[in-house]
């Protein structure tokens, strides 16, 4: 069986909402101290939907396949529903990641709750 399920090479080939947002509603950056590898998320919130998100990652390649399936697991969601996407549920959308790489979906889900935290806590200041 290859190692990677065809899911996980076209996200990370064709990686979708690769990029940032200017202005962005949220951003969260989070990284993984074993590995090295970084995963940055801007989030584009209206009405308490998120409408538009971008991410940069500078990481492997189940990191960067993990972020674009987030990216268009949240899209269109409501945030507080968007803060309960879990690693599971990325890897499980990607049809697997290999046991050794489901750190890499963690990254995903980190990344995703700190923007929201941040758009959170930017709006309780407003
Ligand atoms: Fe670091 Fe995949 S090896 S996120």
């Amino acid at each position: 069986m290859a190692l990677y399920s065809d899911k996980v090479m076209d996200h990370f080939l064709q990686p979708r909402n690769v990029g940032t947002i200017e202005n962005a509603d949220g951003v969260g950056e989070v990284g993984n101290a074993k590995c090295g590898d970084i995963m940055k998320m801007y989030l584009k919130i209206d009405d308490d939907i998120i409408t538009d998100v971008k991410f940069e990652t500078f990481g492997c390649a189940s990191a960067i396949a993990s972020s674009s399936m987030a990216t268009e697991l949240i899209k269109g969601q409501k945030v507080d529903d968007a803060l309960k996407l879990t690693n599971a549920a990325v890897a499980e959308a990607l049809d697997g990641l290999p046991p050794h790489k489901m750190h890499c979906s963690v990254l995903a889900e980190e990344a995703i709750q700190a923007a929201l935290e941040d758009y959170k806590s930017k709006a309780a200041t407003d």
